[in-house]
């Protein structure tokens, strides 16, 4: 066996052995608790006193207390410049950081054109006393042209090029407006909704058509609307809208068979004062189909026109982004191109 003496030795050479090949202080960690720790060889060392008799006690007892208080040291000094080193390589660092250095160009996602415009009209509209709904864009032909005012024979289907689906009687809705049918059915009166949304017409499409884009439809029903109301609520919306609290409006007769009397509403350019390529040189832009709420479709949803009547207006809310931010081709909205989205 080997004496006490051959262990100390051996111990120490062990332990100078393992502390040369300390990376770090985790490293260290590890030999402090081997060696140093409750269960590590100095305290089995130390054990190994207790049965000696006491002249060899006087003699290892303080061979094991300079032992144990080399480790101590050794460690300290191996911790000491592993903290130095950490702080140069820090150092190191931070001089060679170049603040001037080329970094690449960060590329930020934004908000889809359509959704930030969808955002500022619910804002508009909500402030204005609206209750924001959504309507089914997979729709029966009841509630897109019956509810309406418009019969399956009815001449004004022409315009309205539908999706037709394979279930019976079932479309892709071609506006906003069947949401009016809905609503009337669903929602105590008075009401006012917005409802913007998806709608689709089997067209070809051009700049200015695709066969999917997007309406909006402000529906007010209450006792005593007239077409006051209509231009007050549609003159204020358009205003907030452009940010121009001198735009103004005008109407021209229209034909829409769920309104009497139907209305298209322009608004002035907001743009120019002379006339632009915007406007076409007129100082006007045509924005809103409206009118008041045909008598024949507030009884058809089970509201007594005697009592109650209301108007709606409807718009094309790519048409408002193309006007509003100068887009030329209404195609653009869904072609996912990058050039495109990240100007918004
Ligand atoms: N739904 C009509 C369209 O798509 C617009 C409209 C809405 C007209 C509400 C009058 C009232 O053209």
């Amino acid at each position: 066996m080997k004496t006490l003496q051959d262990q100390i030795t051996s111990t120490l050479s062990a332990f100078d052995h393992a502390l040369i090949n300390a990376q770090n202080m985790a490293d260290l960690e590890k030999i402090k608790f081997d060696f140093l720790g409750r269960s590590g060889h100095l305290v089995g060392l130390m054990a190994q006193l207790k049965p000696l008799p006491l002249e060899e006690k006087q003699q290892f007892g303080p061979l094991l207390n300079s032992l144990k208080q080399q480790l101590q040291e050794k460690i300290t000094a191996q911790e000491t410049k592993f903290a130095r080193q950490a702080l140069e390589r820090e150092q190191k660092q931070q001089q060679s950081f170049d603040v001037t250095a080329y970094t690449p160009r960060q590329i930020y996602g934004s908000l889809h054109v359509y959704t930030s415009l969808l955002t500022q009209l619910e804002d508009i509209f909500i402030s204005m006393g609206f209750e924001v709904v959504d309507g089914p864009e997979l729709e029966s032909d009841y509630y897109n042209f019956q509810a309406l005012n418009i019969p399956a024979s009815h001449p004004a289907r022409d315009f309205h090029d539908t999706f037709w689906v394979s279930s019976p009687g079932m479309l892709l809705r071609t506006h906003t407006s069947n949401v009016q049918a809905h609503v009337m059915q669903s929602h105590t009166l008075p009401l006012a909704v917005f409802a913007p949304g998806r709608c689709y017409r089997n067209e070809a499409t051009d700049a200015t058509h695709d066969f999917m884009f997007t309406q909006g439809e402000c529906i007010v029903i209450d006792k005593n609307i007239s077409i006051g109301n209509l231009l007050a609520t549609a003159k204020t919306f358009l205003q907030k809208l452009f940010g121009k609290t001198d735009l103004d409006i005008r109407v021209r007769p229209s034909y829409f068979p769920f309104v009497e009397p139907g209305l298209e509403i322009d608004a002035t350019c907001p743009f120019c004062k002379n006339g632009c390529s915007l406007c076409k040189k007129t100082g006007w832009i045509e924005l809103l189909g409206s009118g008041l709420i045909h008598p024949t479709v507030l009884r058809e949803n089970g509201i007594n026109p005697e009592e109650y009547s209301g108007f709606a207006f409807g718009f094309g809310m790519e048409r408002l982004a193309m006007i509003k931010y100068g887009i030329s081709d209404i195609r653009l909205f869904r072609s996912g191109k990058i050039r495109f989205l990240e100007q918004f």
